[in-house]
């Protein structure tokens, strides 16, 4: 019985009855079950070795992840994009998992290491979906069952899939926030042709937009008011970059501000940004106002790529063309992060050391 996702339909109409999905009814069927075993994060170990990446296109081979697993990773972040749903029919999304379910690459990771998600707008259901996506609620209960978040999980007791994990070890600790770019995320300006705007999208200037909406900003207030060493925010989209025109956090410069204010005002230690979504692989450094420098590792994708890479001016290092993941690793002892691009070659393309105590207020 799918007693739980019951329970949550019901909660989520009651409390959101304008996002009421009228095709769909509650079915008693079981858990989506996709038949891979699934490692939860052993939060009680800080891990040293953590990978990431996104856009995997379930129809093809995805032998990156194999690199993944020589290179020992301890956890997996998947960033989005993680298959190419692109429906609003469930059970297409359901067999386009169940391809990503069934791939041997894939099985070999999950068996690995623990695999943690967030989503971009093809696996939540609509090529640069945001909230007016109509089926959010259907297609989040099966994100959940397949990336194995437990019932008890917080992220299934809220709309949207965000959520947080912490490890602590010897008195360290590292926090991994998991945003959701998608659910609450008002529609983009398309660009005008105008000025220095290019692409798919320009700027948004009215005030009321929004990426995260207020739950998840006030959620995400609480959380950079923990102590940790080091913070791992997972989004989607890429936050560190300068505009090109395509999806990311400069479509909505007020809320890209109203971020980097609140990490100053909550003076949150330790912050890194990891992204994906736009096919190629980069690292990004921003020195913001009143805060310590601000990287952002984009790595994307596992098996996508595309031909015109946008200028970046915060980019450090190689802008990666080839398929790509990224890795981070954490001295510990030494207090010591190195930020990595890994290509399909299984070659280091970029690697930033950063003492974690540079990352300080
Ligand atoms: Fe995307």
């Amino acid at each position: 019985m799918r007693i739980f996702s019951l329970f949550l339909f019901g909660a989520i109409l009651a409390c959101q009855p304008a996002q009421q999905e009228s095709t769909e009814t509650a079915s008693d069927v079981d858990p989506y079950s996709f038949g891979s075993a699934i490692v939860q994060p052993d939060t009680q170990r800080l891990p040293r070795r953590i990978a990431f990446g996104s856009c995997a296109d379930q129809n093809r081979p995805q032998p990156i992840l194999r690199h993944v697993v020589d290179r020992q990773a301890e956890l997996f972040i998947y960033l989005g994009d993680n298959i190419y749903g692109d429906t609003e029919e469930m059970s297409v999304l359901q067999a386009k998992y169940q391809m990503l379910a069934d791939k041997p690459e894939f099985q070999a990771l999950r068996a690995a290491m623990p695999t943690v998600a967030v989503w971009d707008d093809h696996d939540y259901g609509a090529n640069d979906a945001g909230r007016h996506y109509p089926k959010k609620d259907s297609s989040k209960a099966m994100f959940m069952d397949f990336w194995g978040v437990p019932a008890t999980s917080l992220r299934r007791q809220h709309p949207g899939i965000y959520g947080s994990h912490m490890f602590e070890e010897n008195g360290q600790r590292l926090q991994l926030i998991l945003l959701d770019t998608r659910t609450f995320r008002d529609h983009l300006l398309p660009n005008d042709g105008q000025g220095d705007h290019k692409n798919d999208y320009r700027p948004n200037p009215n005030p009321d937009s929004t990426v995260l909406g207020e739950a998840q900003w006030a959620w995400l207030e609480t959380q950079l008011q923990e102590p940790a060493d080091l913070r791992i925010i997972a989004s989607s989209i890429q936050f560190g970059h300068s505009y090109n025109g395509w999806e990311s956090w400069t479509n909505i410069p007020h809320e890209q501000q109203r971020f980097l204010d609140l990490i100053a005002r909550t003076r949150a230690n330790g912050v890194v940004f990891i992204s994906g979504d736009v096919h190629w692989g980069e690292i990004s450094r921003r020195e913001p106002e009143r805060m310590y420098p601000l990287y952002d590792v984009t790595a994307s994708g596992i098996n996508q790529d595309w031909d015109k890479i946008e200028p970046n001016t915060y980019r450090v290092g190689d802008a990666v063309a080839e398929y790509n993941v990224g890795m981070m690793e954490v001295d510990w002892e030494a207090r010591r992060l190195t930020l990595l691009s890994i290509d399909q070659d299984n070659r280091e393309r970029n690697r930033v050391e950063v003492a974690l105590d540079s990352l300080r207020f």
